[in-house]
């Protein structure tokens, strides 16, 4: 046996990534869960092809040596960021999966300057995100959850006068139009469902090609500044990227109708929260529900809008149902053991950051075993 292939080969910057050693009388290549401890699900899909370690860290200063010196693949949920110094920590990672579809947590493009393929898994809960928005538009139009609290602690609603002081805000739907930034699989989702409650759909964005609004009978513009003029409730889909952090801002908001709604399930740094808060203080924004927040893992309401009213917020849960949260992780893992059992990246299925600096095709390739046992 050529005892090199036992050594964790890892040459830094230099695009030479040797096979990962794996089989009966090697070592198992290691992989770790960074930002989590149960790996239950992960488990039966690696266990004959790795070893598989957890590591429940919120930084990578909270990562064991033994992870950063010798872990393979590198499994991930949105609580830990990896900046380019973070990943170059890491002397043997090959692969990083997003157990979720967002990689605005992932130097992306420094993770490929250093062979790094970084993976996501894009399309496991778009329904429960989709259903999740829904809810919280609905929420906002029809005040449940305000009533609801009202009810619990100990709100008398003896006739019609106090039904309609508790219920003040409370708003019809039908004809009223929703404003979707981002039409991709989850804006489009909410389109699909929001048509059935009677709103008026329309959408902004630029990255799509003409048609898709005749598709799926919306309504298209073209500037974000038509979007937030025309929607009585603004709902967020689009990607976080370098160009839309701060999206809605304290500008923006004057763009928008007052007394508009604004939701967000997609990612909390397209909002700037400091202006939301102005916003719903003085009614400019009736109210707002959000899923995701830009301070996460922290309590939201220990920023700017600890003292704003009408605000909904949950935990980044919309993705969240038995099922999808079995399925992303079965299909987060898949993704490794791709990576093991085939070549990076032509095995893989959702990688974000093709083509990965490696100049010898030979060195896509973490384990010279050729499988088809792939799940
Ligand atoms: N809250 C949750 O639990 C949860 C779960 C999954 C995804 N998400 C987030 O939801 C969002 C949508 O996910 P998806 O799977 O539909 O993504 P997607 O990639 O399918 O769609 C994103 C769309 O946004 C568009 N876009 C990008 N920048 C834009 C901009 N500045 N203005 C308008 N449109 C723009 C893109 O062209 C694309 O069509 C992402 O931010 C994702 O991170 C949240």
């Amino acid at each position: 046996m050529d005892k090199r292939k036992m050594l964790p080969k890892r040459a830094r910057m230099d695009s030479m990534r040797g096979p990962i050693a794996n089989g009966p009388l090697q070592s198992r290549p290691l992989v770790a869960l960074l930002d989590g401890r149960d790996c239950t699900v992960e488990m039966p899909i690696l266990k004959d092809v790795a070893t598989v370690a957890f590591c429940d860290a919120q930084s990578t200063s909270e990562i064991h040596e033994k992870v950063l010196n010798e872990a393979v693949g590198a499994l991930m949920w949105h609580t830990i960021i990896l900046t380019k110094e973070d990943l170059e920590k890491f002397k043997a990672l090959r692969i990083i999966v997003r157990i979720g579809s967002g990689v605005d947590n992932i130097d992306v493009k420094a993770a490929g300057e250093l062979g790094i393929a970084v993976c996501n898994v894009p399309g496991y809960g778009v329904e429960e995100v989709a259903d999740t928005t829904m809810c919280l538009i609905l929420n906002l139009y029809r005040r449940t959850y305000w009533l609801a609290n009202m009810v619990r602690e100990g709100k008398k609603f003896t006739g019609p006068e106090q039904v309609r002081e508790a219920a003040t805000g409370c708003a019809r739907i039908r004809g009223d139009t929703l404003g979707i930034v981002g039409l991709g699989r989850i804006g489009s989702a909410v389109a699909l469902r929001a048509k059935a409650f009677g709103f008026n759909v329309i959408f902004y964005d630029p990255y799509l090609p003409d048609g898709i609004e005749k598709s799926l009978g919306l309504t298209r513009v073209y500037t974000l500044q038509d979007l937030l003029f025309q929607s009585d409730c603004v709902s967020l889909h689009c990607s976080l990227n370098e160009h839309n952090h701060h999206l809605i801002n304290e500008f923006t908001i004057k763009q928008m109708r007052p007394g508009a709604f604004l939701v967000n399930t997609a990612r909390g740094g397209l909002v700037d929260d400091e202006g939301l808060a102005a916003a719903l203080k003085q009614g400019r924004i009736r109210a707002a529900a959000l899923d995701v927040h830009e301070n996460e893992p922290f309590n939201v309401f220990q920023g700017p809008l600890k003292d704003a009213p009408n605000v909904l917020c949950t935990p980044h849960a919309a993705f969240y149902s038995d099922a999808s949260a079995q399925e992303l992780r079965e299909m987060a893992a898949s993704e490794i053991r791709r990576a093991i059992v085939g070549r990076i990246p032509d095995c893989l299925r959702n990688c974000v950051n093709k083509p990965i600096n490696t100049s010898d095709p030979a060195n896509h390739q973490l384990n010279k075993q050729e499988s088809s046992d792939v799940h």
